[in-house]
């Protein structure tokens, strides 16, 4: 006999599109972005909290979505790594377009070899998203403060760390020559 499932409605806004779909109460929201709104960009490590590989950015604050059921995202605004280009030109941010449109805390991982199979990486752009929004200088004690929850295999960490400092200087840059709101 099999336990009675219950199912709920779930409609979020994921990277600017709608999404709604029909899911049971207890899948958790990791589950229902790979799977129902075909994000695979958001990884799945450990879905117990501890790895950080699913953190996406949850109306404005980077979040585990192994953490969250995907009902209690219910009517938010969710924001992938492959969001975050589109993002940037809505916050005044200009993308260089040297091919491949990266977003500076992308291309600060690309620059400084803060990646290296890759699989960490979403979760740790989107932390990093969510510190530089609101500390555009940080120190590495920031930046370890705000990266703590994530785990990287390959990398050793301080190439991560030079990449996050990277981009925050190269976003005060653009920022300054575009005028851009720092917020
Ligand atoms: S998969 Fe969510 S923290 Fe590891
Ligand atoms: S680059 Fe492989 S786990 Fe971080």
């Amino acid at each position: 006999m099999t336990a009675e499932q219950y199912t709920s409605t779930v409609t979020v806004t994921v990277n600017g599109d709608e999404e709604t779909h029909e899911v049971p109460d207890r899948k958790l929201l990791v589950h229902f972005l790979r799977e129902d709104a075909g994000c695979t960009g958001v990884h799945q490590g450990c879905v117990v909290g501890k790895c950080g590989a699913c953190t996406v950015v949850v109306d404005g604050t980077p979040m585990k979505s192994c953490m969250m059921y995907s009902a209690q995202a219910n009517g938010k605004e969710i924001m992938t790594a492959r969001g975050l280009g589109p993002k940037a030109e809505e916050e005044g941010v200009a993308l260089e377009d040297d091919g491949d449109m990266l977003h500076p805390i992308q291309k600060g991982f690309k620059e400084n070899h803060g990646l290296q199979c890759g699989y960490c990486t979403p979760g740790f752009v989107l932390s990093t998203y969510g510190l530089l929004s609101e500390n555009d200088s940080p120190s590495e004690a920031d930046i370890d403060a705000a990266v703590s929850g994530n785990i990287c295999r390959c990398t050793g960490y301080n190439s991560i760390v030079d990449s996050i400092e990277w981009a925050a200087e190269e976003l005060k840059a653009i920022r300054a020559d575009t005028g851009a709101a720092d917020d």
